[in-house]
């Protein structure tokens, strides 16, 4: 029965674990997965996490299962958090969320639905984008294409070759959109640019999914959810996949959820009943723990002001290595311009380096990257800052 099978590459992310953990140097860094890492070069337990969670242990509950598409207290917090406490969508009947296996959990379920959906199954994705968005939706049954996105010269976006790319698709087409703090360039559009885009998907009648990873990441909470918000105004229908594995630091809890903006109650009954039968067939129902300590965080105002702060300390750490990353290869001798790493929004630094200058890192260095040159700064502390600018600036200067 097994005979034919190969062995299949190793994941461009996760498969970078793998070898980070079989390497046996001290001074070994891993700058390939999302993770966020402290100063001490621990993924954090968030004080407001762990305050929910001794609420949650104290009260002995039993364990039930949950409905098919999770928690509703947890389900409303999303969308609050999504679309704002004054949103009039809140209440209009058009919203339905589904819990979901992290947000990776929430972009298969949203493009196992779509399969169903629709007949022309076509998404196109930003190039570059997450590894994962493509062998997610080619698994899903769509065919996989790129609109441009980054332009290299600049470090930003390129707006007018992604409205010019979007344009071009079919109409109709399923448009997967980073609404902050773009995984992996950390090149993010401003507000202007949001509503160019939404124009010219609302022209083409495409269906915009929103990938929320970030938020409160960029800015803030607020400001971070500007595209979902600007999307909503317009009335489209659209997809939002949320996740909190990074701004809780949950990442093991798979605390994930699938928002769909509709264009009635009656409509959004009947969808929310074709979702539920997509939700059954994969996994039955959601788990508890994740989507209980959300919920808790985000409706106790006490809770919900500590984890902001929380949050706020994680995005002041990254800003403050990405700053000394800058001046660190500088007072290694790399000369080329690497100012732009200070203004990339987000965990990574889309780096720059290429996939043999990222092989010789690990090889030689123990410093472990995405081939794409993506590097998680999110993992950088002072105490392997020095180990990884020396060695970059290595790879750089030679
Ligand atoms: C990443 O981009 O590294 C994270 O989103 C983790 C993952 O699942 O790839």
């Amino acid at each position: 029965l097994f005979s034919p099978i190969e062995m299949a590459p190793r994941d461009p992310i996760l498969g970078l674990n793998e070898a980070f953990n079989a390497d046996t140097r001290a001074d070994k860094v891993n700058l390939g997965v999302g993770v966020y890492y402290d100063e001490n070069g621990k993924v954090p337990l968030l004080r407001a996490v762990q305050t929910a969670e001794e609420a949650r242990v104290a009260e002995h509950a039993a364990r039930a299962y949950l409905p098919m598409e999770g928690l509703a207290p947890y389900d409303q917090a999303v969308q609050t958090l999504l679309f704002g406490t004054d949103s009039p969508l809140l209440q209009s009947g058009k919203l339905i969320t589904a819990q979901a296996l992290g947000g990776t959990g929430a972009l298969k379920l949203g493009a196992d639905f779509l399969y169903r959906l629709l007949d022309k199954r076509l998404v196109a994705i930003s190039d570059p984008s997450w590894e994962n968005h493509r062998a997610l939706f080619e698994a899903a049954g769509f065919e996989v294409v790129n609109y441009p996105y980054y332009n290299p010269t600049t470090h930003g976006v390129d707006l007018e070759g992604m409205l010019q790319g979007i344009e071009a698709l079919p109409e109709g087409s399923v448009v997967l959109l980073h609404a902050c703090c773009h995984n992996p360039t950390g090149a993010d559009l401003s507000f202007a640019d949001w509503t160019r885009v939404i124009d010219v998907v609302q022209r083409r009648k495409h269906v915009p999914f929103l990938d929320i990873a970030y938020q409160g990441f960029g800015d803030n909470l607020q400001d971070d959810a500007i595209a979902v918000r600007l999307f909503a105004e317009s009335g489209l229908p659209m997809f939002i996949a949320s996740s909190f594995s990074k701004s809780f630091s949950l990442y093991g809890e798979r605390v994930g959820a699938l928002t769909l903006v509709t264009e009635s109650k009656v409509e959004s009954a009947m969808v929310m009943s074709q979702l539920k039968r997509v939700i059954r067939t994969n996994y039955s129902n959601p788990p508890t723990h994740g989507a209980k300590v959300v919920a808790k965080v985000l409706t106790d105002p006490a809770l919900y002001e500590l984890w902001e702060e929380e949050l706020a300390e994680m995005r002041d750490r990254i800003r403050l290595m990405r700053q000394a990353l800058v001046e660190k290869l500088k007072a290694a001798g790399v000369t080329s311009d690497v100012e732009f790493i200070q203004h990339q929004r987000g965990m990574f630094s889309y780096s720059g380096l290429t996939q043999l200058q990222v092989a010789t890192l690990a090889e030689d260095f123990g410093i472990y990257a995405v081939g794409s040159g993506r590097i998680c700064v999110a993992a950088l502390n002072h105490g392997n800052i020095d180990h990884v600018a020396n060695a970059m600036a290595q790879v750089l200067l030679t």
